[in-house]
């Protein structure tokens, strides 16, 4: 795992751009698959890739995306599902094309329709040959995707409830609590392992107790985002704040320093 640590929330997004980039053309695949998160964290990340497609240092023309999670029960077109967030932050600035961007399906009628779509998801990633880079951010509860503490650390996509905690963090994009959705389908947290590379960013002192649980805590389904201590190439992209709990920042920097 690495762990980098930058000033503000602007470098964060410039360096894990870099990391994305570098880690989509080393799988040096013609249809290179990318995982996206929603919410604020990767917003910063999404302006910069969209500025290395403009600048011709990235090409997502052949790319396929997979979002994390979707809530359950928004009505289609709804300006917060997150297919809809996706492709407004994603699919126009970074020329992702519409149908190339895929979502779990939280539009199920009933229970056995959201099993089968989230089962369907988990193939319809495996037949695009895995996840190459996914984005991560991290819940000030720890969670991962939408795995919320007590998560199972081999789990598929799948639906979950909501915790009160992240329901209330998200109630600032809805009219109020009221509006946030009580359940999600989310990639699972086996799922997201089976990514090649992940790289999860965090900005501001909200997020420091979670990120020091979820790199130096114990890996316990009690911390979801510390799965990332199991994966062989994860990086964790922060700013200052974020890292502020971190007890063994002087390694991480001499790491990040080189040979
Ligand atoms: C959303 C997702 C979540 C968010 C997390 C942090 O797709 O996967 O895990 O990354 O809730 O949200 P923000 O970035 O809004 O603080």
């Amino acid at each position: 795992m690495e762990v980098l640590v930058l000033p503000t929330p602007a470098d964060v997004a410039r360096r894990a751009a870099e990391v994305v980039i570098d880690g989509l053309g080393a799988a040096r695949r013609p249809e290179p698959v990318l995982g996206l998160a929603t919410g604020s964290s990767p917003l910063g990340l999404y302006a910069e890739l969209a500025a290395a497609v403009r600048a011709g240092r990235l090409d997502l023309t052949r790319a396929r995306g997979f979002a994390l999670d979707e809530y359950v029960g928004l009505p289609v077109g709804h300006p917060q599902s997150y297919r809809e967030v996706l492709l407004r932050e994603v699919c126009g600035p970074l020329g992702l094309a519409p149908e190339r961007l895929h979502v779990p399906d939280g539009s199920g009628r009933d229970e056995d329709e959201l099993v089968a779509g989230a089962a369907a998801y988990d193939r319809l990633i495996a037949d695009a040959g895995g996840v190459d880079v996914q984005i991560l951010g991290i819940g000030a509860n720890g969670h991962l995707g939408f795995n919320e503490p007590g998560s199972a650390l081999s789990s598929r996509t799948r639906v979950k409830r909501l915790s009160d905690r992240t329901r209330h963090d998200n109630a600032r994009f809805f009219a109020g609590i009221d509006d946030v959705p009580t359940h999600c389908v989310t990639q699972g947290l086996g799922t997201v392992l089976d990514a090649r590379r992940l790289v999860l960013v965090a900005s501001g002192p909200g997020k420091s107790e979670a990120v020091a649980a979820a790199l130096e805590g114990p890996l316990s389904a009690s911390c979801p985002a510390s799965v990332l201590q199991w994966h062989a190439d994860a990086t964790a992209v922060l700013d200052e704040t974020a890292a502020a709990r971190l007890r063994n920042r002087d390694y991480y920097d001499a790491s990040a320093a080189g040979l």
